[in-house]
């Protein structure tokens, strides 16, 4: 007994050495099981519940792909899904997670994951958008294969930035550019969270010259961790209650850290396909927001 209690003070204190050492890395989710949080969005016969709901998998098939959503709607917080993307080949499907708000100039932060034929990378796309406008993206390759176990995509969103996560690496910042840039933030439409896997081969894999092959079908996309940490608001409300109270609001988390940085430097030099900042066909010229991109 006073051994087991030992070990745990122990563990108690290694916990909090960990804490301080990555101050600024986002705090881990806690697992529930999916109805706590989610429902389905549509084609809820293609959503199958495993262990109670603690993972969920969504099918795609001919008929149909499918989604889910929360049940609430969030201004800032921490926002991470653990996902084991459809294997073999997956050339044609899409599986997303993202914010979005509901109205018509409605921002929304979007992880994509684009299919490929059985032993080809699969692209991860982050976009964001802002009072409706998007045209952000922003395509890397993985360091892993994301078909084979879950990981975790976070995306952590204050009034400062929002920095997009992969397994706690940093693989994309969007600063808060409203003030000296006068870049439109995502700061007062509440977002949902979704999940969906569809059918996207006019575009999704080298363009849409890869096609689904239907007879692979059905397409399968697991997902586990339905935690959300988040400030819960009303569609309606046009701020958070407890703005600036809550940990995504405090110092450590208002920027990435020089480690997190040279992280983030990394994954750009080595994985980066697109990024709408350098499209100089797109974009003659450089979106304002792509000066502070350009710094890291
Ligand atoms: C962030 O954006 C809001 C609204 O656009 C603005 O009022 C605020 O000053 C900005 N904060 C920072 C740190 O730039
Ligand atoms: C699929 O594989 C091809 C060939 O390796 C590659 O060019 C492409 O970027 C990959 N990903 C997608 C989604 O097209």
């Amino acid at each position: 007994m006073a051994t087991a209690r030992w070990l745990l003070a122990a563990a108690a204190a290694a916990l909090m050495l960990a804490n301080c050492a990555w101050a600024a890395a986002p705090r881990k989710p806690v697992d529930v099981p999916f109805q706590k949080n989610y429902v389905p969005t549509w084609a809820e016969d293609h959503i199958h519940y495993v262990d109670g709901g603690r993972e969920v998998q969504l099918y795609l098939d001919r008929s149909t792909g499918t989604g889910f959503q929360t049940r609430g709607s969030y201004l800032f917080g921490h926002f991470s899904m653990h996902m084991k993307l459809v294997g073999g080949d997956s050339a044609g499907t899409v599986t997303a997670f993202y914010l979005s708000s509901q109205n018509s100039e409605h921002d929304e932060i979007d992880f994509e994951f684009l299919g490929n034929r059985t032993g080809q990378p699969y692209i991860l796309q982050t976009n964001v958008f802002t009072g409706g406008k998007g045209d952000r993206e922003q395509r890397i390759y993985l360091w892993f294969d994301p078909t084979k176990d879950y990981h975790s995509y976070s995306v952590l969103w204050n009034l400062y930035m929002i920095a997009f996560f992969v397994d706690d690496v940093p693989i994309r910042v969007f600063k808060n550019s409203s003030g000296d840039l006068g870049v439109r933030y995502p700061f007062s439409q509440p977002m949902k969270l979704y999940s969906s896997l569809w059918n996207a081969d006019d575009w999704a894999t080298r363009g849409g010259r890869e096609k689904t092959d239907w007879s692979n079908a059905p397409f399968v996309a697991s997902y586990r961790g339905f935690h959300v940490d988040g400030c819960e608001a009303s569609a309606e409300a046009r701020f958070c209650a407890t703005q600036g109270a809550r940990w995504w609001d405090q110092p450590e988390f208002r920027d990435l850290d020089g480690a997190q940085y040279r992280k983030l430097r990394e994954v750009r030099q080595r994985y980066t396909i697109y990024n709408y900042c350098t499209d100089r066909d797109r974009n003659a010229a450089m979106p304002p927001e792509c000066a502070k991109d350009r710094d890291v």
